[in-house]
């Protein structure tokens, strides 16, 4: 493929493969829900729910509000966290609640568990409601953790006796017992959500909504809390989740709920209401690096133009460039970074198992040796994938023998360089972070450097991994199909004449 018809390609928006991932439809309808749980009597019906916020731009105009209301002048603006919500959640159905932060989850689960008024619409629900709202929500500080569990078991309505016969296991559950007698102030937030969580499910609720909660326990007891969800679940309880980890709403929930800016946006199986949010982020987040890469390079991630330079927009990075996510004693300084194919052309697409460059220019400002010039590659997600540099490739030719090495290499004022890295991406789906650096290595021990120049967020790409057909294959044999984050270029051997009997005398 020639570089043009690669620009293109990134034109043309994600190729194929990329975009199976997010098939879902945004505005799902219903999904069909599973047989028991469409007999199942109906224990909660949201009926046009919404929640409107009187946002004040000035604090004087609430003043205003209040004393001048009769004049019928409006000194606010109406924001509505929550619109339009219909929902009807049968007996021992779950229900994941997902959406980007600000998006109304809370706001919704608050209106549930009746916490929250709501401005529009009616709630109706058959049964007892506990909620895991916030951090240890409901418990007083100064009270003792003993203390805490009766009177969350109160406001829940258990007597005294009932909270007797609970109280053992409750204790035990939280795994908190020699501080239960201590003020609650004193919990860390990993205790307090243990004891918190103990005592709502413990008091066995008809409907049990847990906000984001969870994330603050540690894995042994996130599976515990798990564990014992399935097992409310199986019992016929309900559940509403919050949660930001997509793995634990799809196999927790059968059905889930998108929300955006308030309004639900997808409503349905769980695993399609998943992907229907994925896409949601990911237009956001190539909306958001698009703007990124804008201001940096004048280029823009899924259109470049194939006759549009990278370098035209030159002096502006520079202007920029000391600022930004960057910081060092500025030395040199890395004046700009661009992806490119194999040939030089910047791209902001890479196909997986193509050969790639990374091209680091580099002003500098004072007098410089013992360089190295180093790139960092980090997903999504933020983590390291790769960290190398100019120094690493000179520490193994020193290895080998040879003198002539780029450490060696002494800069002056006014010089620039570029340093280019060849590479072949073996990395997986996902859109990937550039951060560049100057640095002075001061001796060859890798152990004292001095940060003349770092560049976070110096260039992003994006990298699809490709089903591979029979004509890419010829043009391309490195592609290789995968999932996860980077291809191990693995091979498979086989035998065939493999006697069982013969290997386990042995
Ligand atoms: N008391 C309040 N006054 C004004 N706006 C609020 C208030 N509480 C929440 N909001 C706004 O309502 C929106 C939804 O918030 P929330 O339900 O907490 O979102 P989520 O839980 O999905 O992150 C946000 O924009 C938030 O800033
Ligand atoms: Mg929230």
């Amino acid at each position: 493929m020639s570089s043009d018809a690669r620009a293109t390609a990134v034109d043309a928006d994600l190729p194929a493969a990329a975009a199976e991932i997010f098939v879902a439809d945004i505005a799902a309808d219903m999904a069909p829900v599973s047989q028991p749980a469409r007999q199942a009597p109906v224990v909660l019906r949201l009926v046009n729910v919404g929640k409107c916020y009187h946002m004040y731009d000035k604090p004087q105009d609430r003043l205003k509000q209040a004393f001048m209301r009769w004049r019928g002048k409006k000194y606010y603006r109406d924001f509505w966290a929550l619109r339009d919500v219909n929902l009807e959640v049968r007996r021992g159905e779950a229900i994941g609640i997902v959406g980007r932060n600000g998006s109304g989850k809370s706001t919704l689960l608050q209106i549930i568990a009746g916490t929250l008024a709501a401005t529009t619409g009616s709630v109706e629900i058959a049964g007892r409601v506990a909620a895991l709202l916030e951090l240890g929500s409901g418990f007083n500080p100064e009270f003792t953790g003993r203390e805490n569990v009766y009177l969350n078991a109160a406001v829940l309505g258990f007597s005294k006796a009932e909270v007797d016969a609970k109280f053992a296991a409750i204790v035990e559950f939280a795994d908190i017992d020699e501080f239960i007698d201590q003020p609650v102030k004193t919990y860390s937030s990993g205790m307090m959500v243990r004891l918190a969580f103990a005592v709502q499910v413990q008091v066995e609720p008809d409907v049990l909504i847990v906000d984001e909660a969870l994330a603050v326990g540690d894995a042994l007891f996130q599976k515990r809390c798990y564990q014992r969800l399935d097992e409310l679940r199986s019992k016929g309880v309900t559940l509403l989740f919050v949660s930001h980890d997509q793995e634990s709403v799809r196999t927790l929930c059968d059905r889930a709920i998108l929300l955006d800016h308030g309004k639900p946006v997808a409503n349905g199986a769980s695993g399609d209401v998943l992907l229907a949010y994925r896409k949601l982020l990911h237009e956001e987040e190539k909306r958001y690096f698009a703007g990124a890469i804008k201001a940096r390079t004048g280029d823009s991630l899924g259109t470049s133009k194939p006759n549009e330079k990278a370098t035209s927009n030159t002096t502006a990075v520079r202007l920029r460039s000391v600022r930004d996510a960057s910081f060092g004693d500025l030395d040199a300084e890395v004046v700009r970074v661009t992806v490119q194919d194999a040939n030089g052309a910047p791209i902001s697409y890479v196909t997986s198992g193509d050969a790639m460059r990374i091209c680091v220019r580099v002003a500098v400002r004072k007098q410089l040796t013992r360089v190295n010039v180093a790139l960092r590659i980090r997903n999504k997600q933020g983590v390291k994938i790769c960290s190398w540099g100019t120094f690493s490739q000179d520490l193994a030719a020193l290895a080998r023998g040879e003198d002539d090495i780029f450490w060696r290499r002494v800069f002056e004022p006014g010089d620039e360089f570029e340093v280019t890295f060849v590479f072949d991406c073996t990395l997986g789906t996902d859109l990937y972070e550039v951060q560049a650096a100057v640095v002075e290595e001061l001796d060859l021990s890798y152990m004292s450097q001095r940060i003349v120049h770092w560049r976070d967020e110096a260039a992003f790409f994006q990298v699809a991994v490709q089903r591979p057909d029979e004509l890419t294959v010829r043009e391309h044999p490195s592609r290789n199909f995968f999932g996860g984050v980077c291809d191990l270029r693995m091979h498979a051997t086989v035998r065939a004449d493999v006697d069982m009997r013969a290997e386990d005398a042995r």
